[in-house]
């Protein structure tokens, strides 16, 4: 095995833990208030059970699928995250990851890779967007990432500005100065390798977000952006039929929970949709987007594309999610732990373990292909599912 190789998605964790800055560790960990819904997340997953067949099972199985018009080899997409010191190549490693293996990229407009070199790095890049700044401004924005060629848009909705972790928030500089060097100084010395790798790249870990900055000016600071959102009039269901026009191409709206806002998004002219609290880092004490699949996929599946993304760890939690309706899930936690534990070859090794546990399953369910899932596959304990949002336009 090539140095590095882990075997699981946890074990990836392990060594991020060990790697990593007591400080970027916790920014991946994330998470909002008591973590309810973080642990749902991956909790609800483990409620759900296999129908596995043994015999009469199919020796050549199809993996394959397309999301918003791409074609992929698995159906999976890297969800977009927030700029990250866990890499010297950040998201350009993700998005070459992705790329050899056959999985699409979500770059986040908070991200510390410009959108040119990432769409570079992978050609079935989607660029995602939160509200933030003017009208003008978001036009300005979402040009720039059409004219670097990416694929589709993705819009980010489920963000209400909480703070404070029972666990503590890591403290993260503004920018990396003599004072920063100095504060942060101990945690990073203690962790050797990931120090080396950004020393050997000649770059400092960069807390700037390039794709959020004006024609001509220097990118903002994560911290300035996030102030400017702050300040943004939050988006009405207008102002999303409004930038879902403008972009007039594959368009995804990120964070639906709820039957009548899944609606609502298919009424202001979505293709997709994906089913998620954000990776629990948003209203804590908003269940597991698993739970709240069933409903959605009901209530537009045979309108919009409905993928979900939250708690995904193993192939097996891909296949539930496809069993219970999902056209693909996106995932985050999952290739952050594996970029922090061997680079890009530690993401493309978390893509791998995704595939070969998907393969499993649905090699175990006697099905030829993830199209064939359906929800006789799993067994779904009573109470499990919650259809948020469902009386109001019953
Ligand atoms: C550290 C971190 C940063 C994130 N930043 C963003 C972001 O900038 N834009 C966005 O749409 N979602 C962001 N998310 C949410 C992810 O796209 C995704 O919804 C979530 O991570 C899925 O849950 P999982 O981590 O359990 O797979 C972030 C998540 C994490 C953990």
């Amino acid at each position: 095995m090539a140095s590095g190789w882990f075997e699981t998605v946890a074990e990836a964790q392990r060594r991020a833990r060990r790697r990593l800055p007591r400080s970027v560790y916790g920014a991946l960990v994330a998470g909002s208030e008591r973590g309810l819904t973080t642990d749902d997340n991956t909790a609800a997953f483990s409620e759900l059970g296999f129908a596995p067949h043994v015999a009469g099972l199919s020796g050549d199985r199809d993996l394959t699928t397309s999301v918003m018009g791409q074609q992929l080899s698995m159906p999976v997409l890297i969800s977009p995250t927030g700029v990250q010191a866990v890499h010297p190549d950040g998201e350009v490693a993700v998005a070459r990851a992705a790329a050899a293996r056959g999985v699409a990229m979500g770059l986040s407009s908070f991200a510390s890779k410009s959108v040119e070199d990432v769409a570079a790095a992978n050609p079935q890049t989607f660029f995602q967007m939160y509200w933030v700044g003017s009208r003008d401004v978001l036009v300005q924005r979402m040009e720039r990432a059409r004219k670097a060629g990416v694929v589709g848009l993705i819009m980010t909705l489920d963000w209400s500005f909480s703070h404070g972790r029972d666990w503590g928030s890591p403290a993260i500089p503004e920018r990396i100065d003599l004072r920063a060097a100095l504060k942060f100084g101990p945690e990073c010395v203690v962790r050797p390798r990931w120090l080396y790798d950004f020393v050997r790249s000649g770059k400092i870990p960069d807390l700037t977000t390039p794709n959020l900055a004006s024609p001509g000016e220097a990118a903002p600071t994560f911290f300035g952006a996030y102030g400017e959102w702050m300040q943004t009039p939050l988006p009405t269901w207008d102002d999303v039929a409004w930038l879902r026009e403008q972009w007039n191409g594959p368009f995804m709206l990120k964070g639906v929970m709820r039957v009548d806002d899944a609606r609502r998004a298919v009424d202001a002219g979505v293709t997709a949709i994906s089913v998620s609290n954000h990776g629990g880092n948003n209203l804590d004490g908003t269940p597991a987007p698993i739970r709240a699949l069933p409903a959605v996929v009901d209530a537009v599946g045979g309108q919009v594309e409905v993928l979900l993304d939250g708690g995904v760890r193993r192939g097996g939690d891909v296949v539930k999610a496809l069993a219970l309706g999902a056209r693909a899930v996106l995932i985050g936690r999952a290739y952050l732990w594996g970029l922090a534990a061997n680079g890009q070859a530690g993401v493309e090794n978390v893509l791998d373990i995704l595939r070969g546990g998907i393969d499993s399953a649905v090699l175990g369910l006697g099905r030829r292909s993830v199209g064939e899932l359906t929800p006789d596959d799993v067994l779904v304990p009573a109470g499990f599912t919650r259809a948020l949002g469902a009386s109001e336009h019953a």
